[in-house]
């Protein structure tokens, strides 16, 4: 069989008789890091809402080799998960509640084993357990939605940019967390418009434009692809 994690095949999505997906067609490999980077609009928070089945769409979505379950409970319970922009956190809950409310299909010493390594990774969340989650700072409410995420153990983690409204340093920080999550397995489709940080810690990169795939490779390559650095990068260049 493939050893592709997930294979989109000619997904098209439309709101109402809008279609703001053309056709897009993405592999992953199990155990890697996929970023989609494009403007505005481009139509990422869909593709994402699409694999989750949060939206209906046409095509195909292959998971680990199989059609993808029909429904969103389908699909959570084979270990998709998505962590949406806006981080849809339960503000007058404390921080361990939120990060319990992740674990609901977990039981006993699994649970325990999982919300430990959960807390483990995030130390600052640790601290902060009795705190309530509203009075958390935006890096430290992105980790809460991360471990939130962790807790229902999943194999692919769809990310809908993490370092949106962060300083500079914290976005730094998510991603490098981001990038360490790939030690435990599991797989990230990260949606970033932070174009050159995402593609430092991807495997693989697509741009996305107006809801068609532009340019898809290797993130090494994108992230030295002229056309891109015009638009997307920067006119650095790198450093
Ligand atoms: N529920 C909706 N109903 C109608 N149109 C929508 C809906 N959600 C998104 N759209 C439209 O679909 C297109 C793609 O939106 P989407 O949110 O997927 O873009 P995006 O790439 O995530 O953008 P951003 O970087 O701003 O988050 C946009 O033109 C948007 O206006
Ligand atoms: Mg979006």
């Amino acid at each position: 069989m493939s050893e592709n994690l997930l294979d989109i095949r000619d997904l098209k999505v439309s709101y109402g008789r809008a279609q703001v997906v053309h056709g897009i067609s993405l592999t992953m490999k199990a155990g890697s890091i996929v970023t989609v980077i494009g403007a505005n609009g481009a139509g990422k928070t869909t593709l994402l809402n699409a694999i989750m089945g949060v939206v209906p769409s046409q095509g195909e979505i292959y998971f680990d080799g199989a059609p993808v379950p029909l429904t969103l409970e389908g699909r959570v319970a084979a270990g998709v998960c998505l962590v949406p922009e806006r981080r849809e956190l339960f503000g007058s809950m404390t921080v361990e509640d939120n990060v319990e409310l992740g674990g609901f299909l977990r039981t006993g010493a699994e649970r325990a084993e999982t919300r430990a390594q959960v807390y483990g990774r995030f130390p600052r969340l640790a601290e902060r357990r009795k705190q309530l989650a509203g009075t958390l700072s935006g890096g430290e409410r992105q980790m809460l939605a991360l471990a939130r995420a962790l807790m229902s153990r999943p194999r692919l983690l769809l990310l809908d940019e993490p370092s949106l409204g962060l300083a500079p340093l914290i976005v730094a920080d998510i991603l490098r967390i981001v990038s360490e999550l790939r030690q435990t397995g599991v797989s990230i489709l990260l949606v970033e418009q932070n174009a050159r940080a995402a593609l430092e810690i991807a495997d693989e990169g697509y741009l996305v434009e107006l809801g068609e795939v532009r340019r898809s490779g290797r993130a090494a390559d994108l992230a030295v692809d002229p056309a891109l650095m015009e638009s997307y990068l920067g006119n650095s260049g790198g450093h």
